[in-house]
């Protein structure tokens, strides 16, 4: 009896030992100067707080509750197992856009070199990623998209012919829409049998890559892993035939194909490093425009006031165009009141990345406070495009608000500095040409009212509805 209550004893003390050495170890040391927050339950942190909040109601939610109840725009936490600090407003994008590759390194997670390949620019980091970088923007140079204007215009015109008086879903069919848009400006391809099935792929990829890192046949991760490899292969069958026939029209794999007697090896890349490439490519500019063109469409349905202002100046560009009606380079950059549309859509949207990740190389000092080096950081973007200070009636949508001159570092929808987004030219182009299609041909309806139900994706949050829509074309 007596053995019986001492063992019982040792395992019970040895059990509080453990969790208090576990509690002790599990929670990082917090350094003198960090900044005031707290790192919630052991191991996981404040994790799943957030993830809740995230697919609820967007990470705002669960930064602006922590905002209010610290007092300051600086705080410390601890998510998906890292000590981190968010930042937000004007600073944290100064800092951002300022540093080079100075204090802070692209924060990923694991599963990223799985599913976009160590090879592409958004896994590469200081000099690597500086020579990477220099190819793909020489590659997608403005003459490049000059060029590909008349193919995005045609694919504007087949998308709304497809639409043309049925009900479709604006987010699912601007997805097949901006897909096909920069597999255009990539390889040249167009839709067929063959591009379906590298979207098929591609989506699998996209949709599964962002669930438990199981790789074990059957989950749903294995799944993605799979559609990468065939999207691989598919990719290089691409290049082969690239190598042996060439290609009648300008796009970026040319330019990324070239030997590197010509673009010199500073900016010369390896078939693997193309393919990584053109994959995460897709990935990147994919759901982030057709999300931003969905909404566009939703907002301007809305607001007739600023629809009529759209309809009035894409009109003046059509007569200015004469006969021909083809769009040119030109056009597109005076189409000034469209281009604050979408200011104000992404604004609106929180759209690409609501928050930008980094690691910080060393300890930074932010607002009086110190983030330790090897914390990670969470640029909160949503703070400062909800801000009532910089962006008055913020969840109003008001594209004018543009004319006025904005302060620095509180706008950026594409991020800043060194990582500033690659496609941001494109995705511009892209939106600009299918709006311009779209108001000069058609009328659309909403056939359900708005309600504010998000899903997140793991890239967007996009309304839940997938933003119903008929599209009528207007009479000669
Ligand atoms: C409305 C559409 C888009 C939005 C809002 C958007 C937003 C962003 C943001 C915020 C970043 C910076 C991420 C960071 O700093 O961690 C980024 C990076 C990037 N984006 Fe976009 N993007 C859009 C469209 C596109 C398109 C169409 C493409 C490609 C054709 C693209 C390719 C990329 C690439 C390659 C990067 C990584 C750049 C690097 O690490 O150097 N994006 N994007």
């Amino acid at each position: 009896m007596m053995d019986n209550v001492f063992v019982g004893q040792v395992i019970g003390a040895s059990l509080v030992l453990c969790s208090l050495l576990w509690l002790v170890l599990a929670h990082p040391r917090i350094p003198k100067g960090a900044p005031p927050g707290t790192f919630g339950w052991p191991v996981l942190g404040e994790t799943l707080d957030y993830l809740n909040l995230r697919y609820k109601s967007g990470a705002a939610t669960f930064f602006n509750e922590r905002r209010k109840k610290y007092g300051v725009d600086v705080f410390r936490t601890h998510v998906f197992f890292s000590p981190t600090v968010v930042i937000a407003g004007a600073d944290a994008h100064k800092l951002l856009q300022n540093d080079g590759y100075r204090s802070l390194t692209f924060g990923h997670f694991s599963t990223m070199k799985d599913l976009f390949g160590e090879k592409s620019l958004i896994l590469t980091e200081a000099d690597q990623h500086k020579r990477m970088r220099k190819a793909v923007m020489g590659s997608m140079n403005w003459k490049v998209l000059k060029s590909h204007i008349p193919t995005l215009e045609e694919l504007s015109i087949e998308t709304l012919r497809s639409w043309e008086g049925k009900e479709v879903s604006a987010s699912e069919e601007f997805a097949k829409f901006t897909f096909y848009s920069i597999l255009g400006l990539l390889l040249s391809l167009k839709p067929s049998p063959h591009t379906e099935i590298l979207r098929r792929d591609f989506l699998v990829l996209a949709k599964y890559g962002v669930s438990l890192p199981l790789k074990i046949s059957g989950t749903n991760y294995s799944r993605a892993l799979q559609a990468r490899r065939r999207l691989l292969d598919g990719l290089k069958k691409v290049l082969d035939d690239r190598r042996k026939n060439g290609n009648p029209s300008e796009d970026v794999l040319d330019h990324l194909m070239q030997p590197r007697e010509i673009t010199g090896s500073d900016s010369h890349l390896s078939d693997e490093e193309i393919v990584d490439n053109i994959i995460f490519f897709i990935f990147a500019g994919y759901e982030t425009t057709s999300t931003a063109l969905a909404r566009i469409m939703q907002l301007l349905a809305d607001h007739p006031h600023e629809l009529n202002l759209v309809k009035a100046e894409q009109k003046r560009i059509l007569q200015e165009l004469g006969k021909e009606n083809f769009l040119t380079w030109e056009k597109v950059k005076s189409m000034h009141y469209t281009s604050m549309v979408i200011n104000e859509a992404l604004r609106l949207s929180n759209l690409g990345t609501e928050v930008i990740l980094r690691t910080a190389k060393h300890d930074i000092a932010f607002h009086g406070y110190t983030i330790p080096r090897g914390w990670n950081i969470m640029i909160d973007k949503t703070a400062t495009d909800n801000n009532p200070e910089i962006f008055k009636e913020p969840l109003k949508f008001k594209p004018a608000r543009f004319e006025e001159n904005l302060p620095p570092y509180v706008f950026t929808p594409f991020g800043g500095g060194v990582r500033i987004c690659a496609g941001m030219d494109f995705a511009n182009l892209e939106m600009l040409v299918f709006i311009h299609t779209l108001v000069n041909n058609y009328s659309w309806r909403l056939t359900q009212k708005n309600n504010d139900e998000l899903e997140f994706t793991g890239v967007v949050q996009k309304p839940k509805n997938g933003i119903p829509i008929i599209v009528q074309r207007l009479s000669e």
